[in-house]
């Protein structure tokens, strides 16, 4: 639930691998169907269920569980600074990261009400000692949010009116389902675990335990049977990380996809698709895989190239670039980024 399922992304490269071994036939029409989520509405049927997005100002606050290298974190957090379109738009050049949140900021609630461009890293927590084990379950996650909150002395506030809590474990940790099924997840706190009812997120670094899997694309299956893929066409070269380490770079991607449907399916009664409010299809699940136009079906898509050949889509603060998939947008009725060609 919530969660980024990488069922969608397998299944986009399952139907790569079909087409790339069987030719055209009626393969075609599952590529198309694989594809046709940025090219056409048909399939999809995302609708408002009457619950709360997260209209107002969000208060981000960074749970860091485990041993982290400070690089890691200071590309991760330079990404949250530089979603809020007040912090970063002055400082980032077009396309950033805040133009890419504006188009979660195109969803709204019954009252009419958007989601909020104002995302504000309002505290980090350092639980280095591990205080649940190394070994989580998805339960626990919240157990962690709860002990960084009666923390002492230097508690995270418990916001109940407009915190958001993003739990990012490090390399040595295991999370249920972490690398098998799912990268990272969102759902919202129990009163009887954490006090009250509030959205959170988490995402583990996948850099030791599983690249291939949750730091796409810049970094592939070796034993997928083919070379990684190309990001403009027929380079097969595996696309580079443009901070320098996929884990991380990897991970932006997961957290940009996560925050995008926390934010608007906080209480998972929101926005989605489907019929199955255990298994919601939300606004970055329609889109995994897809960061630029053309993407889809294997190909990232159009994407920009520094000058040491890495992969971006978008900037950030302090210089950065970021590449983060694109999510669904309700007017145009597509995938959509601002790096889009058309
Ligand atoms: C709010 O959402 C509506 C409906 O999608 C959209 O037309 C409008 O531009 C949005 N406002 C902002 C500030 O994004
Ligand atoms: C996959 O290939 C890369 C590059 O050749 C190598 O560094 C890595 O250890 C391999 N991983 C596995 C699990 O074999």
């Amino acid at each position: 639930m919530g969660k980024l399922d990488f069922h969608l992304l397998l299944l986009t490269i399952y139907f790569f691998f079909t087409i790339a071994l069987s030719g055209s036939g009626h393969h075609n029409q599952q590529f198309n169907e694989a594809k046709n989520y940025e090219g056409s509405s048909d399939l999809v049927n995302l609708e408002y269920h009457m619950g709360p997005v997260l209209a107002s100002p969000i208060h981000l606050y960074t749970i860091w569980y485990g041993h982290w290298n400070p690089t890691h974190q200071s590309i991760i957090r330079d990404f949250l600074l530089s979603l809020s379109s007040s912090s970063s738009s002055s400082s980032s050049s077009y396309p950033s990261v805040a133009d890419w949140w504006r188009t979660i900021r195109l969803y709204t609630d019954q009252t009419g009400a958007n989601i909020t461009g104002d995302i504000v890293l309002s505290g980090e927590f350092y639980d280095t000692w591990y205080s649940h084990g190394a070994s989580l379950t998805r339960l626990t996650i919240q157990s962690i949010i709860k002990t960084a909150v009666s923390a002492y002395p230097k508690a995270l506030p418990l916001n109940s009116y407009n915190g958001l809590y993003l739990v990012l474990t490090s390399s040595d940790v295991k999370v249920q389902d972490f690398c098998r099924a799912v990268c990272g997840f969102h759902y919202f706190t129990f009163p009887a675990i954490v006090g009250v009812t509030v959205p959170y997120a988490w995402v583990g670094y996948s850099g030791i335990q599983c690249p291939g899997i949750c730091a796409y694309p810049f970094a592939w299956p070796n034993n997928s049977g083919r070379p990684p893929p190309g990001t403009n066409g027929g380079n097969s070269k595996i696309m580079g990380a443009p901070n320098g380490d996929a884990g991380a770079d990897g991970m932006i991607s997961v957290i940009a996809h996560e925050l995008a449907e926390v934010s608007s399916n906080p209480l998972v009664n929101a926005w989605y698709a489907g019929d199955d409010p255990t298994a919601p299809t939300e606004i970055a699940d329609l889109c995994v895989g897809v960061y630029g136009s053309g993407g889809g079906g294997g190909y990232v898509g159009k994407v920009y190239r520094d000058s040491w050949g890495n992969g971006y889509n978008v900037n950030g603060v302090k210089g950065r670039r970021f590449l983060v998939q694109w999510v669904w947008d309700p007017i145009r009725r597509r995938c959509f980024g601002p790096n889009a060609m058309d």
